[in-house]
């Protein structure tokens, strides 16, 4: 959630700099810097550059004397955090344009986190929730090169589900022209989505997943060669009105494969292919994973996943697996469940709570997009 406000932070005008420059000359932090010996060998403590306020955040930028580095606020930032009445969790420092920003995240304003509340309409992204840090609207640019293909992962209870409904949920609400092939492993997740109009398969169980997903990688080989035929190199950017439907290709719970185990290495080959070669295809992946470890997350499987929603996790293992740091997600004083996480794209890594959805909801658009809805 920090990163934004460095963005913010770099972005201000240098007219704001002077003026504060005026007015910071000595700054309300001389005390502190004082205390914890924040000075170089000539006496000089770091000076307040600017300061910004938003809705649930104040962020202070900092001068870094010759002599000492953003090592020496960090290695302070227990005290730093005490003086600004703040816990060290909701205190971030990090380095910008060689200055240090402080930024403390202030009580959080609620807002509402039920899909049913807003009115969507976008084709070119899906949202996933609210920003913590900004209240916008966090999305998921699904055709984007930078943040193709999905992974929802989290503890049980940890909001998987739920997001991953919401997301299937929307894509048949708002997205035309698709086709979506669902493995949905412990079968109580999407059911309700089997008799939709735009879902081509849906797999209960580990039922005919070798079958599945062999067909989606002989139809992404069908479709390059089409693509090869009609001069061009991406479906995304084919106008034309024979264009075929994009593809989602759905795993619910991914903890049910092994990529050591040899009844699954087929899988994860296919996988590999959509996930390395799909997009250009029109075909994108969203699979979800309880705790995941190494051996059903490995890493020439990860690293395909542009975009990560890394809810709640109860091993550090899962955490390093999903978020690259082995302490975050498994913190309970940072990681609220239900549907609380971090988003990780192209965007950085943002921190968002999930929308819920409710169970009429979902069966309202199902119902809406049944195959036999006019017979
Ligand atoms: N975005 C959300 N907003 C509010 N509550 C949520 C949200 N997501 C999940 N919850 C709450 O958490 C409960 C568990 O969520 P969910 O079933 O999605 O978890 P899960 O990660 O899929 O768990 P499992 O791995 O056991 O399937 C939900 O019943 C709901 O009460
Ligand atoms: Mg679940």
């Amino acid at each position: 959630m920090f990163k934004i406000v460095s963005g913010i932070i770099e972005g201000i005008s240098v007219i704001w700099d002077v003026t504060l420059d005026l007015f910071f000359g000595k700054n309300e932090f001389e005390y502190l810097f004082k205390q914890i010996k924040l000075q170089n060998l000539d006496g000089h403590m770091p000076i307040l550059r600017k300061t910004v306020e938003g809705s649930n955040y104040k962020a202070y930028l900092f001068t870094i004397p010759i002599g000492l580095s953003i090592e020496d606020f960090k290695d302070n930032k227990d005290t730093i955090s005490q003086y600004l009445h703040k816990k060290e969790c909701d205190v971030s420092i990090e380095l910008v344009n060689n200055q240090a920003l402080i930024t403390i995240k202030e009580g959080d304003i609620k807002v509402s986190c039920d899909y049913e509340d807003y009115e969507f309409k976008d084709n070119n992204k899906i949202p996933i929730g609210i920003d913590k840090m900004t209240n916008k609207i966090a999305y998921w640019k699904y055709l984007s090169q930078s943040d193709c293909h999905l992974i929802i992962g989290g503890a049980t209870g940890s909001g998987k589900s739920t997001a991953l409904t919401e997301v299937v949920s929307y894509i048949v609400e708002y997205i035309p022209n698709i086709k979506i092939y669902i493995q949905d492993t412990k079968t109580v997740d999407l059911p309700m989505f089997e008799n939709v109009d735009c879902v081509e398969v849906y797999n209960g169980g580990k039922d005919h997943f070798d079958e599945t997903i062999s067909n989606v990688v002989d139809e992404m080989k069908e479709r390059y060669k089409w693509l090869k035929e009609k001069k061009c190199r991406n479906l995304n950017e084919y106008k034309g009105k024979d264009k075929p439907p994009h593809i989602f290709y759905i795993v619910e719970e991914l903890n049910n494969f092994n990529s050591k185990h040899k009844e699954d290495v087929e899988f994860y080959k296919n996988l590999q292919l959509i996930l390395s070669q799909g997009r250009a295809a029109g075909i994108t992946c969203i699979v979800t994973a309880q705790n995941p470890y190494c051996d059903v997350l490995p890493g020439y499987i990860k690293s395909n996943f542009l975009t990560k929603l890394c809810l709640k996790t109860t091993t550090g293992e899962a955490s390093k697996v999903l978020c690259g740091n082995f302490d975050l997600l498994i913190d309970e004083k940072i990681m609220d469940g239900n549907g609380h996480g971090y988003l990780i794209n192209s965007d950085g890594t943002n921190e968002i709570q999930g929308f819920n959805i409710q169970e009429e909801t979902i069966i309202q658009i199902a119902n809406k997009h049944r195959k036999d809805k006019d017979s």
